[in-house]
């Protein structure tokens, strides 16, 4: 155990009231990284939040015939509720619409634009709407949208610039030092080649073609254009530039950002000059993950495949939603969801591999034993094998968690899973009780338990509830980082009430 600190963010999402999985995606990740830190005993701040200025809220909330705020505050109660049904235990939910938020950025743009990092100049630019933003005619692909693939139309303003190329050297020597800043490697390659070797180009951070945004502090006719407003979220929300900076210097640098792989450029160039300006320390990591796709192509609305998450919740349960995230894809990599996988992890791996094999356990211990188990230590060659297996586990575990793969974590600890089905299989414990050979009996049905709650301890990051509802199986509260090793559940112990984990969906 230690004290040490550890912030993750994910990105600020765009008020949408059409979340789909894939939006769910960065942020039962993070949820799982955030609560693995937490069972290793760090001191944990996991902030998420909603970035609701700009240009496309202010036209959907007049379509509506309501204010911008009132429409992106009906919005953010939805994305609220799906993160509570998910349970995502963050820290601390920011608003780019809330007054600390927006004080800090007018400071911030003030304090830039005073020490000669912002100055006021004229933009023409190919302007793509949708995403927000200006690209060069070298960096259109096709003449459209490198990000979205739309159309991009000339625009021509007054605008602040953000001094970027100044910083373009330190940026080309943060990548070649902090090895681990950019994750996987692959985006760090395209950082490189995409952008940074072409050479950077000073920023456009204001518009005066439309109102809904943080005003320019002292030239109110423009607004601060959204990526000063929704970069700087990670520092506002532990209170930077503000009375109470407490968990600013508690918790800035950020330990991670975990971002999609399409705003990996903002987090890894424009964010750290940004807080290069500022004189601030870099985070120590940005990890750009994959999307997830239906049937290969993009989810999204116009395509009109999918489903409000929720849907999937309540079919599948949140875990088999949490579990089937976190497990089908290689963090980094894109990947499928479809309702076909999911539902074949929730009745292979969910129901039977974890459900069945605990309820079967359980059920053998009522049966034999009264639900009263006990470890004469009677082993035989499969389970010390077992025994051996489960006691490497947390390193296995921790080293995946450490290079932030996940899926391969949870594939450690359903290992251990299949391995105690197999040690069923081969010690056949039916056989043990019609010979009479109570105390073999008890020591297998002992081994079996004590593995499961061990898993059990890991899947807590991952599963939550389904964690919760095995401990109450076993009845027991050795569930912390501390009880981690093979031969801590009591004898004499007493298990609790059996109950069906997942139900196999067909
Ligand atoms: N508001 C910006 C982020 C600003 S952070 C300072 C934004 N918002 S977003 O709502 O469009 O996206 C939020 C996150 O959801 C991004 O990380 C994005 O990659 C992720 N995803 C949206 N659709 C996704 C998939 N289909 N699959 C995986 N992640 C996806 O960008």
């Amino acid at each position: 155990m230690n004290n040490k600190k550890y912030y993750i963010t994910t990105p600020i999402y765009y008020p949408s009231a059409n979340f789909h999985i894939g939006h769910c995606y960065t942020t039962i990740i993070a949820d799982s990284i955030a609560r693995f830190k937490r069972l290793q005993g760090y001191d944990v701040f996991f902030l998420t939040g909603s970035d609701e200025h700009g240009l496309k809220i202010e036209n959907k909330a007049k379509e509506k015939g309501v204010t911008p705020k009132e429409y992106v505050d009906e919005i953010v109660e939805n994305a609220k509720d799906l993160w509570k049904s998910l349970n995502i235990s963050y820290d601390k939910f920011i608003r780019t619409t809330d007054d600390y938020h927006v004080a800090t950025v007018k400071k911030i743009f003030s304090k830039l634009y005073e020490q000669g990092d912002i100055y006021l100049g004229e933009y023409e630019g190919m302007y793509c709407t949708p995403c927000e933003s200006y690209w060069t005619k070298s960096q259109l692909v096709d003449g459209k949208c490198p990000d979205c693939g739309r159309e991009v139309s000339l625009v021509k303003e007054q605008s602040y610039f953000f001094r970027l190329s100044k910083y373009e050297e330190r940026i080309k020597k943060l990548f070649e030092e902090q090895k681990d800043f950019i994750l996987p490697e692959s985006r760090k390659n395209e950082m490189v080649n995409n952008f940074l070797n072409k050479g950077l180009e000073d920023l456009c951070v204001s518009r005066t073609t439309f109102s809904w945004g943080i005003p320019v502090d002292f030239d109110p006719k423009h607004v601060i254009y959204v990526w000063i407003d929704a970069l700087t979220n990670y520092i506002t929300a532990l209170g930077y530039l503000s009375d109470d900076d407490s968990n600013f210097k508690k918790y800035w640098p950020a330990d991670l950002h975990l971002v999609g792989k399409e705003i990996v450029r903002f987090h890894t160039i424009i964010w750290p000059a940004l807080l290069m300006a500022l004189d601030l320390p870099l985070p120590k990591g940005v990890f750009g993950h994959g999307w997830l796709k239906i049937n290969g192509d993009k989810i999204s609305k116009s395509l009109g495949n999918y489903k409000d998450p929720r849907e999937y919740i309540n079919t599948y349960g949140v875990d088999a939603v949490r579990y089937f995230a976190l497990r089908e894809v290689p963090l980094g990599s894109d990947g499928n969801f479809s309702e076909e996988a999911l539902k074949q992890r929730t009745n292979t791996d969910l129901a039977n591999t974890l459900g069945n094999l605990l309820n079967r356990t359980i059920s053998m211990s009522e049966k034999y034993f009264d639900g009263i188990i006990k470890n004469p230590n009677k082993n035989d060659e499969p389970s010390k094998q077992l025994i051996d297996d489960v006691n490497t586990l947390k390193q296995k575990v921790e080293a995946n968690m450490e290079q932030l793969d996940v899926s391969n974590a949870l594939d450690n600890i359903f290992d251990i899973l299949r391995k105690c089905n197999k040690y069923i299989d081969v010690e056949m414990p039916w056989i043990l009780a019609k010979e009479e050979k109570y105390e073999e009996l008890e020591t297998v049905l002992y081994n079996i338990l004590e593995s499961i709650r061990i898993c059990s301890i890991f899947l807590k990051c991952f599963m939550p509830e389904t964690a919760d509802n095995i401990f109450r199986q076993l009845n027991t509260d050795k569930t912390t980082y501390d009880t981690l090793y093979f031969g801590c559940l009591e004898n004499n112990h007493k298990l609790g009430q059996k109950e069906i984990l997942f139900n196999r969906i067909d």
